[in-house]
């Protein structure tokens, strides 16, 4: 099999709906187009992870086989059968038994510490990659889902990928977010050697009937620094189904397949196959 395309979940911003993306995208990818996908779930908040496990399986999980802390070496003392250095070990197969297809390589709490733990380790950005590069030609896709910052996970996952993908909201203070993320990214392109490219903005938890969030998507694409972006024609919208999935460790697709946000995420898979060729 060729290597997969490798595509990180991107914006400084907190609850923005970046790890909705990533889960359901990922789900729908798997589920409707038979895809073989990996989520890596790189944020210490582990919500991604808790989006699609229930929480005693992931603790278990974590502790007998490994998570994206092990991945990162953080902690070598602990005691596990499996080499705490292999991603393979730690990839969740089929993680939601009735999408066959979706992986998961789950997060930890300890990956806050990340910064700290590997800030004299030489080459520390491209550690991600290097392990990928082991399982890269078992997938077709495979979505990381990064903190919201430009800290050290999320440049180990910029560093793999070949594209980036924004979930934003469509409001004002996002839209000045970002402009400073596209202009850091420029800057950590050029000091890390990235070969990352814009695979497009999604706009999501959009409400109808807030006139300012239908103002901004109008507006943003037409905006000169933005015009050379792709915006996805199809929005999230705001859909308390998509909060509600996470509880019992589903995506959408399996929680609520008829409701607003399902539709959307079927349709965004869609795009994102349509794009990318
Ligand atoms: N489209 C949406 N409709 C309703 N709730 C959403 C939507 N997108 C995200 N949420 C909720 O908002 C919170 C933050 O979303 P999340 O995807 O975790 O954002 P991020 O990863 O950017 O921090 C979560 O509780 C999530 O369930
Ligand atoms: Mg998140």
């Amino acid at each position: 099999m060729p290597k997969a395309t490798v595509i990180s979940l991107l914006n400084m911003k907190g609850g923005v709906g970046k790890t909705t993306v990533a889960v359901n995208l990922a789900a729908y990818l798997a589920r409707d187009h038979g895809k073989k996908v990996l989520l890596v779930d790189l944020d210490p908040q582990s919500n991604a992870s808790l989006s699609l496990m229930p929480e005693a399986s992931w603790m278990k999980w974590a502790d007998e086989r490994g998570t994206m802390a092990d991945v990162f070496e953080l902690d070598a003392r602990r005691k596990r059968d499996a080499d705490p250095a292999k991603l393979a070990d730690c990839i969740v197969h089929d993680v939601v038994p009735e999408i066959p297809g979706l992986d998961l390589v789950p997060s930890h709490l300890r990956l806050t510490f990340l910064d700290l733990d590997l800030a004299a380790r030489p080459g520390r950005e491209r550690l991600f990659s290097r392990k990928l590069a082991k399982v890269i030609e078992d997938y077709d896709y495979i979505l990381c889902d990064c903190p919201p910052n430009l800290q050290t996970a999320t440049q180990n996952a910029l560093y793999a990928s070949d594209f980036f993908l924004v979930p934003m909201q469509p409001d004002f203070l996002s839209s000045v977010g970002l402009s400073l993320l596209l202009d850091r990214l420029d800057y950590l392109k050029e000091e890390l050697e990235f070969k990352i490219r814009c695979l497009g903005v999604v706009f999501t938890r959009v409400r109808g009937h807030v006139n300012f969030h239908q103002e901004t998507m109008k507006r943003l694409p037409s905006e000169k620094e933005f015009r050379r972006l792709h915006f996805f024609p199809t929005v999230i919208p705001e859909n308390i189904s998509l909060s509600e999935a996470p509880m019992e460790a589903k995506p959408i697709a399996l929680y609520n397949a008829s409701a607003p946000g399902a539709e959307a995420f079927s349709a965004l898979a869609r795009e994102v196959l349509a794009r990318l060729g």
